[in-house]
């Protein structure tokens, strides 16, 4: 099995249910990391490619896509795309990705291919003394909706998961499965993934429902959850139109600013997990 590199960090945003915030929580998570001095790629592995079309990517500056590094065409650092977002870079995904299952099923590193393609990145960087190779500190992986090989791959490819839930009922919904989908990837493909965290996303403070799905997943999943929740705000909503991240649209709107707060708390997560190790 080829070695995930320490440096950078891989996370996957990953939930099988649709709609949740994973790709709203890529954009603006990377963002608020690159802000405060991480050098960010956010993989996009979603056929529906919105996380690239949320970072003002269009399909023709798509010319390069993750697509063509799974099937082993291309290798990571030709699919970099540079963003508006000093430090933030993407690998853009586009429909082409809907056959890749197809096109990678009968190999027998079929659920590697990210892991690898990240691993000779990452040794090209280490060996790069010119600094020609952007040098990442933090890797975000898109998920589409769905646990197909998309997702393996990128849980293959991952230190850890970070899980969006939506506060609506039903929340914990699908989370089981979820779950034991991370323990078999942990088992045959990938020993080092763990749970990075679940964050809760859309909170209506407005709304009763909200609070008590808060309080559910909380006595549920305990210190998994992120203290920091994610509210609804529209500013968070209307900023994909635009091709930006929440944080350059309105950077003082409440979604902006929790976003924010919730990548210190995750690099005070990293810490600790290194701690520990
Ligand atoms: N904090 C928020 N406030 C308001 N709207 C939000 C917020 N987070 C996400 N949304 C909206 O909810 C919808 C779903 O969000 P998003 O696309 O991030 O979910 P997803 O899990 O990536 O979806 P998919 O499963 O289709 O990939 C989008 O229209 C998005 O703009
Ligand atoms: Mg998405």
């Amino acid at each position: 099995m080829t070695r995930l590199p320490d440096i950078p960090r891989v996370l996957s945003l990953a939930n099988q249910k649709g709609g949740v915030g994973k790709t709203t929580t890529a954009i603006n998570l990377g963002t608020a990391l690159a802000a405060i001095g991480e050098e960010v790629l956010i993989v996009d592995l979603d056929p529906q490619g919105n996380a690239s079309t949320g970072l003002g990517i269009d399909r023709k500056s798509r010319k390069v896509s993750t697509y063509d590094v799974l099937i082993g065409e291309a290798e990571l650092s030709e699919a970099l795309v540079p963003t508006a977002v000093p430090r933030l870079t993407v690998a853009p995904s586009t429909l082409d990705n809907l056959g890749v299952e197809l096109e990678i099923a009968a190999s027998a590193d079929r659920a590697y291919r990210l892991r690898k393609a990240i691993a000779r990145h990452a040794e090209k960087v280490a060996l790069d003394a010119a600094g020609r190779e952007k040098h990442f500190t933090y890797v975000l992986i898109d998920c589409p909706p769905s646990l197909n090989l998309l997702t393996i791959n990128a849980l293959s490819a991952s230190h850890s998961i970070l899980v969006p839930l939506q506060c609506e009922f039903f929340a914990l919904e699908g989370l089981s499965q979820l779950l034991s989908t991370v323990e078999q990837v942990k088992r045959s493909l990938n020993p080092e993934l763990g749970i990075h965290g679940i964050v809760l996303t859309m909170y209506d403070g407005r709304n009763n429902l909200s609070a008590q799905v808060v309080q559910d997943v909380r006595a549920n999943m305990g210190d998994a959850v992120y203290e920091t929740i994610i509210p609804r705000n529209v500013r968070v909503s209307e900023a994909p139109s635009y091709g930006k991240p929440a944080l350059l649209y309105d950077l003082k709107c409440t979604g902006s600013q929790a976003y924010l707060k919730l990548a210190s708390e995750i690099i005070q997560r990293e810490r600790r997990f290194r701690a520990a190790a």
